[in-house]
């Protein structure tokens, strides 16, 4: 019995969400340059989107590049925008073909023209497919996107379009980036690293985290299954005891 096999389809996450960790510790090890783990790293980004879609995933959030991410050499940064930019031009027939729809989150007029036109227009031309919803986190972090969120919420209330008391857990979800998704119930993140890297924070709530060695390039269909396998033997309890939700 295959690993794809063995999934409850009945239990499936209806929001993965993951941390691509390891491309250069990848490249490294070969004593290639980093953006050679990053090229590489597109080939787990494939194989992800096939193991969504045969296990029913509808939600897949890849943390693509961080604020943070700004830090890095401008040589790796360029590089990763060009990939970026190469590869949804080359992948967005595929994406049609699979029935995914593109979205992104993040600051995302902090990236270079060039690539806010190509991401535009990829997420305009996929935006008919529905099996699907492929986001990108891009120029993304989480404390940006909540502080974001309670800037528009303070705006709304000050000019009357909604009232402080009536501002509710849901309403911050409304007002964050990913308001048109459910909350992730499973977070992958590879390459060992077992950190959150201002990812989510808010929406990763009660997701169920798995961590594992792998790095990102080496990410393929069988890791994406073992981790959904993993988080369909975990008791999600949402604080409640055991013999509650057995009941
Ligand atoms: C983390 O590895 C990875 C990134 C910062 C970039 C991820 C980008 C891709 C896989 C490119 C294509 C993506 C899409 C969606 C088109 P790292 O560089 O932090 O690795 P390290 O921790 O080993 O240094």
């Amino acid at each position: 019995m295959s690993l794809l096999e063995k999934i409850d389809k009945n239990n499936v996450p209806k929001h993965v969400a993951i941390i691509m960790d390891g491309n250069g510790r990848w490249a490294k090890k070969q004593g290639k340059l980093r953006i050679f783990g990053h090229k590489n790293g597109v080939k787990a980004v494939r194989a992800s989107l096939e193991a969504a879609v045969k296990s029913g995933v509808r939600n897949l959030t890849l943390y693509a590049f961080s604020t943070e991410n700004w830090n890095r050499p401008q040589i790796e940064i360029n590089a990763l925008m060009e990939l970026l930019v190469d590869t949804i031009n080359s992948e967005t027939k595929t994406l049609n073909e699979n029935k995914i729809r593109l979205y992104a989150i993040g600051n995302l007029e902090s990236l270079p023209k060039k690539c806010q036109k190509k991401l535009q227009e990829a997420i305009d031309n996929t935006a008919q497919n529905d099996k699907l919803n492929l986001i990108l986190a891009l120029s993304y972090s989480s404390k940006w996107e909540i502080t974001d969120a309670i800037k528009k919420i303070c705006k709304d209330a000050v000019s009357g379009n909604i009232k402080t008391e009536e501002i509710t857990e849901n309403t911050l979800s409304q007002y964050l980036n990913t308001s048109k998704f459910p909350d992730p119930e499973l977070m992958i993140r590879t390459s060992g690293e077992q950190r959150i890297s201002n990812f989510l924070l808010y929406q990763l709530a009660y997701a169920e985290l798995y961590f594992t060695e792998t790095l990102w390039p080496d990410f393929r269909e069988e890791d994406f299954y073992s981790a959904l396998l993993n988080y369909q033997q975990r008791e999600r309890r949402f604080g409640m005891t055991s013999e509650q939700i057995t009941q």
